[in-house]
């Protein structure tokens, strides 16, 4: 009974490749690195080395698992590697080779935003993903959710060891909706353990501002509060003309946009939890740890 975790050294990979192996269950990872395999075959994890949208890869990943979670990302990667060919093509071949090789139950990790039209191409390639896998006759989990707190507050605090200061992307004030990473997987490892029923779940985090965030960061880092702050209005401008030479930059530029749009739009099934102030705390000081921050 293996679990293909691919993307499993990824945040929140690592954490369900933790939480799978706590659990006693047999996990194999896809992952393109060598070094991240030899590591992870070294603590005990199957590896398999490729890239998602080889169809080779991806069939080697996928035979011989009882479910595959797909939990990969090109956001951060280049024009070699970028959302279209990762949440794109590397999902529909996952997809592919896990019917093909007869797995059970698959797990998507999806965004909450995804949609044809979406604003963001990540968010048309989630949708496309998961259309893909409405159609097959896999035992499919499509989890959709609203930025992790743990990546934004990295983010924010990538500026804090050097500058003292973290970075608000936006207004200081305006209301953001994101999601602890445990409540994420949590969902995904229910999923696919088949302790629930499969189909969509969305989770759509709960309501915080960039402050309290900013803030969260210096208590965990013990500094005195101040911040860099890049107006709304210029991330927009960023998120259209800096495509064609910093393709990285814009689609940073435009999902801060989209996440600082977040707070504003109706919640979809009623009203919106606040983020405990714990729990905010708490995702400061492991966003701020050294192995936290060197992550892309
Ligand atoms: N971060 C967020 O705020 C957020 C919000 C909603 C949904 N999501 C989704 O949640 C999932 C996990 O996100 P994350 O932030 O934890 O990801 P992450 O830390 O950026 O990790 C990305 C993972 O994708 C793998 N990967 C990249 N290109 C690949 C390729 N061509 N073939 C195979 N693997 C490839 C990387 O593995 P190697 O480098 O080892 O190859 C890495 O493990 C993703 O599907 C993401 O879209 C994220």
């Amino acid at each position: 009974m293996t679990t293909l975790v691919a993307g499993g050294t990824g945040r929140l990979g690592s954490m369900l490749v933790e939480r799978l192996r706590e659990a006693g269950g047999a996990v194999r990872v896809l992952t393109r690195a060598e070094s991240s395999a030899g590591a992870l075959r070294g603590a005990g994890v199957e590896a398999v080395v490729g890239r998602a949208e080889d169809p080779r890869a991806a069939a080697a990943a996928a035979t011989g698992c009882s479910a595959v979670v797909a939990s990969i990302s090109g956001f951060g990667g280049t024009a070699a590697s970028s959302v279209r060919t990762v949440d794109g093509a590397g999902n529909l071949e996952l997809i592919r080779a896990a019917s093909t090789a007869g797995v059970r139950r698959f797990v998507l990790v999806s965004s909450l935003t995804a949609a044809p039209r979406a604003r963001l191409e990540l968010d048309r390639s989630k949708d496309a993903a998961e259309r893909a896998l409405r159609s097959t006759d896999l035992d499919w989990t499509i989890v959709r959710a609203a930025p992790f707190l743990e990546t934004q507050l990295a983010v924010m605090g990538e500026s804090l060891p050097a500058t003292g200061r973290t970075t608000i992307y936006g207004s200081a004030e305006a209301e953001v909706r994101v999601v602890p990473l445990e409540d994420v997987a949590a969902a995904v490892l229910q999923a696919s353990s088949g302790a629930c029923g499969g189909g969509l779940i969305e989770l759509p985090g709960a309501a915080t501002s960039l402050q309290a965030m900013s803030e969260a960061l210096h208590r965990a880092a013990g500094t005195d509060g101040r911040s860099r702050r890049i107006p709304i209005g210029a991330l927009r401008l960023m998120a259209v003309t800096a495509r064609p030479f910093a393709p990285f930059l814009a689609r940073a530029a435009g999902a801060a946009v989209v996440l600082h749009d977040s707070g504003s739009k109706p919640a979809r099934g009623g009203a919106v939890a606040r983020m405990p102030a714990p729990v905010l705390d708490a995702a400061a000081r492991a966003s701020l740890t050294p192995a936290a921050l060197a992550r892309p």
